[in-house]
């Protein structure tokens, strides 16, 4: 990337442009495809929203000790936090025994991993990460609310697609607003913000690769 680019451009937008291929191709994997186009049954969805509790998991149990942090701290809001709807999703999904029926998925466990190393080491990389969820949640997660509703019958903004429901946040389109704010004044040099940008592109692979797996135990050909 230009130098000059980088120091020149807003980093809300430039993160956004720099991710926007990648972000095409998460959209249009065969299992996205698949499961918004209502091909798919819902122990599918299920699956998916099972591998999302382990990346949450690793974002929100890291995300206590970045509180204070000067480069990821402003970004760690409360209502934002997706662990316990994805809990009461799981439980109408799976039972009350979804605990125990719990799996990752390898291309799941890099991507935790991931997520885990940058809350332990690296805030920038935090930032990445969380920009790439909670972001693309609060977008095109409503359009996947939506399908899931009306796909497999859940209630609207009930259990079963709660991880998509921010109770705490009214305005979607301001709270996106501030946040892309906060990423205008994260504290990081042209070089770190490179840095950042290229963890997002490895953040969007990072659910590609779930996504491919997904859809390998799910093909609709069988
Ligand atoms: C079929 C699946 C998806 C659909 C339909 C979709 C749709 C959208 C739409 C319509 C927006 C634009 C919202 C706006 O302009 O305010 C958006 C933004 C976004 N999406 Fe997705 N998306 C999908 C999958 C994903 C995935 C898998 C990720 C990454 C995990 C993701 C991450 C993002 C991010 C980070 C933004 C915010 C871009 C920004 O404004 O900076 N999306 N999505």
């Amino acid at each position: 990337m230009n130098a000059s680019v980088i120091s020149d451009t807003a980093f809300s937008t430039l993160i956004r442009t720099a991710s926007h291929e990648q972000h095409a191709e998460a959209e249009t994997t065969t299992f996205m495809g698949d499961m918004l186009g209502g091909k798919l049954g819902v122990e599918a969805y299920a699956r998916y929203t099972e591998q999302l509790w382990f990346v949450y998991e690793a974002l929100e149990s890291g995300a206590r000790a970045l509180v204070d942090d000067p480069v990821a701290g402003p970004f760690i809001q409360p209502e934002l936090m997706r662990l316990a709807a994805l809990e009461r999703d799981l439980g109408h999904l799976r039972g009350p025994r979804w605990r125990s029926t719990l799996s990752a998925l390898p291309a799941t466990e890099a991507y935790a991993a991931r997520v885990a190393e940058c809350a332990r080491s690296w805030p920038g990389g935090y930032v990445a990460h969380h920009y790439t969820r909670y972001l693309g949640d609060l977008s095109g997660g409503q359009i996947i609310r939506d399908r899931a509703e009306k796909t497999w019958g859940f209630e609207r903004k009930g259990d079963g697609v709660r991880f998509y429901v921010f109770e705490d946040i009214a305005n979607p389109a301001a709270f996106k607003r501030g946040y892309r704010e906060l990423l205008d004044r994260v504290r990081a040099d042209d070089l770190e913000k490179q840095r950042i940008v290229s963890e997002c592109k490895r953040a969007f692979a990072l659910n590609t690769a779930v996504f491919l797996a997904l859809g390998e135990e799910f093909p609709l050909s069988a």
